[in-house]
């Protein structure tokens, strides 16, 4: 019998993938058996991640240094993913920034910056992709939103707490609209999770803080975040559309 998590020949894209829980997601995929297409704004971290799974898969693949907010970059990233590989099964959409910002500090162009990555880089890639997928009946969506999406944030300001909510209402949406057309379509809400986002800007004084209030007693690593979005996007997961996945080491309980 097959195993419905492995990924042979499935091909998909993961922006974000230069670093973090894109970089582990793409990892854990291509070590499934998939073909990935990367994509950062970070070159020097996307060839870290490229060579890596180079030296620990047989598998191939396709780098792009591109904005995820740029829309015609995204359409000649899917395009081109879709001509070499044959076609996109997949899309993770990890790229996202976090600032910390105190609400009444909040200016208008940080808000539109949240907006702008978070919400609007997310949404072009689900459009470029649904388009291709919808043409092929088929295809996994996974978008990484936050605890912040289903509650608020200690580790992110209130643009970035709002912005992960519109994440998890666009999935749903999608989902609502797509699902009959071959496609599933999830929220991801990672908890505290050890990558450089947070490690940047938090001081260790303030890592042990927030482990002492996580149930589980500590951050996740990017790698147990990867191995829940390859469940999402694999066969294991075929009836789940329309979902919001907590990972997060029970803080919602609390
Ligand atoms: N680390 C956590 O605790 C945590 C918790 C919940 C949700 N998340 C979410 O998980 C996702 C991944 O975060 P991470 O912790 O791995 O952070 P990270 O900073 O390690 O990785 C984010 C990646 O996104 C890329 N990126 C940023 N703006 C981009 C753009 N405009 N176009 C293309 N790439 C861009 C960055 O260069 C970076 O490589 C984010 O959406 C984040 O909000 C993280």
């Amino acid at each position: 019998m097959n195993n419905p998590t492995e990924m042979n020949g499935r091909c998909g894209i993961i922006t974000g993938a230069a670093s973090g829980i894109g970089q582990a997601a793409a990892l854990y995929l291509a070590q499934m058996g998939a073909r990935v297409a990367l994509v950062d704004i970070d070159n020097t971290g996307l060839q870290v991640t490229a060579s890596r799974i180079e030296g620990e898969t047989s598998s191939r693949t396709l780098t792009f240094v591109s904005d995820a907010t740029d829309e015609s970059a995204a359409n000649d990233v899917v395009t081109k993913t879709s001509t070499v590989f044959g076609s996109v099964d997949f899309l993770v959409n990890c790229a996202g920034i976090l600032r910390k910002t105190a609400f009444l500090e909040i200016s208008l162009e940080e808000w539109d910056l949240m907006y702008h990555v978070n919400v609007r880089g997310l949404f072009i890639y689900c459009q470029a992709v649904a388009r291709c997928m919808v043409a092929q009946g088929s295809g996994a969506i996974v978008n990484v939103a936050s605890l912040a999406g289903r509650s608020s944030s200690l580790l992110g300001g209130a643009h970035y707490t709002s912005a992960k909510h519109a994440i998890v209402g666009l999935s749903r949406h999608m989902a609502r609209e797509l699902t009959p057309k071959g496609l599933r379509v999830n929220a991801f809400c990672p908890g505290a999770t050890l990558t450089p986002m947070v490690t940047d800007s938090t001081t260790p004084e303030e890592i042990e803080a927030v482990a002492r209030i996580i149930p589980r007693g500590k951050w996740a690593a990017a790698e147990e975040q990867a191995a829940v979005i390859g469940f999402l996007v694999s066969d294991a997961a075929v009836n789940i559309t329309g979902a919001c996945i907590d990972s997060n080491g029970g803080s919602l309980m609390v």
